[in-house]
């Protein structure tokens, strides 16, 4: 399995290679960059490493030389401001957004190849990249809330002390502002976190996990490696077809009453792509809050197109 990274230069896109190789999964991990002696540097420091994390091709080369990739992951952009949202970068990496998918058509792409969108604001430019492509919506995924569900998994277990692969709770929606927090199915070792956190706790726990992207990029500049091993998980499914339930960003075609917007939904995630989606029953304010999210990125999807 092939993987060539967009923005393999940039600190997620590096992060990402770098847990690829850690985890060994796939074969052939390609760092592409418009900084082509970052990129150089970035395949040559992780060459370095192959004789202890395993027997994998890393380099670097030209967007040209993507066209044998199973999943191409575009990571490529500028990085917001913290006073900045997600959506305000729209402007800014739209155009560079564009002219990657062109340059991406042009050299061609395996019928079977997956797009995997990183770079933000995620869901307008996973749309944009199914319309701009022409693909059918299955093969075009955007990493979506599941870093954000990361995050709140992760808080949770730190606060309360809880084995952290052992909290399932999930955010969806929007990969920014909108996302809204699952706690009608959020479980730790099966049990309901809802008896386990009080109202207090669990609205200070989302808002952490909401606002961590801004935290992170104040503490250092930018998310790294929790973004990397998001990324991975989502690759790992492909590659393996797994056929995980990730909260990855996809083209709607119904679910909950949402057509055609992009944003995050439970959805199986296999080698074909996003093969099936898991519609649980939510809460009345849950399916409010997606809905909500779907308004927002559709008003900003007007400004866009
Ligand atoms: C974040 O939340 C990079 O949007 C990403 O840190």
């Amino acid at each position: 399995m092939k993987v060539s990274i967009i923005g393999g230069g940039g600190r997620v896109g590096s992060n990402t290679a770098y847990a690829l190789q850690c985890y060994g999964v796939v074969s052939e991990i390609a760092i592409v960059d418009v900084n082509e002696e970052l990129a150089g540097g970035e395949a040559l420091d992780l060459l370095h490493g192959a004789s202890i994390a395993g027997d994998q091709r890393i380099y670097s080369c030209g967007i040209g030389d993507v066209g044998d990739s199973d999943v191409v992951c575009i990571a490529a952009g500028a990085r917001r401001k913290p006073e900045e949202t997600r959506l305000d970068l729209i402007n800014r990496n739209v155009s560079i957004f564009r002219g990657i998918l062109d340059e991406l058509k042009a050299g061609g792409l395996r019928s079977n190849a997956i797009l995997f969108v990183v770079s933000n604001p995620v869901d307008i430019l996973t749309r944009m990249a199914v319309e701009h492509l022409g693909w059918e919506s299955s093969r075009v995924i955007g990493l979506g809330t599941v870093l954000d569900t990361a995050r709140f998994r992760s808080l949770i277990a730190e606060a309360k002390g809880y084995p952290a692969t052992q909290v399932k709770a999930l955010i969806l929606g929007e990969h920014g502002d909108s996302m809204l927090p699952v706690w009608s199915s959020a479980t730790m070792g099966g049990v309901s976190l809802g008896n386990l956190l009080t109202t207090h706790e669990q609205n200070q726990l989302f808002e952490r996990a909401k606002t961590s992207g801004a935290e992170v990029l104040r503490g250092k500049g930018g998310a790294g490696y929790a973004v990397g091993l998001s990324i991975a998980e989502v690759i790992h499914s492909i590659a393996l077809d797994r056929r995980q339930v990730l909260p990855v960003s996809t083209k709607l075609g119904g679910q909950y009453g949402l057509r055609d917007v992009c944003l995050s939904l439970p959805t199986v995630v296999g080698r074909d792509g996003a093969v099936d989606y898991v519609t649980p029953e939510l809460w009345p304010k849950e399916v409010g809050a997606l809905s909500a999210s779907a308004r927002a990125l559709n008003e900003t999807w007007g400004k866009v197109v």
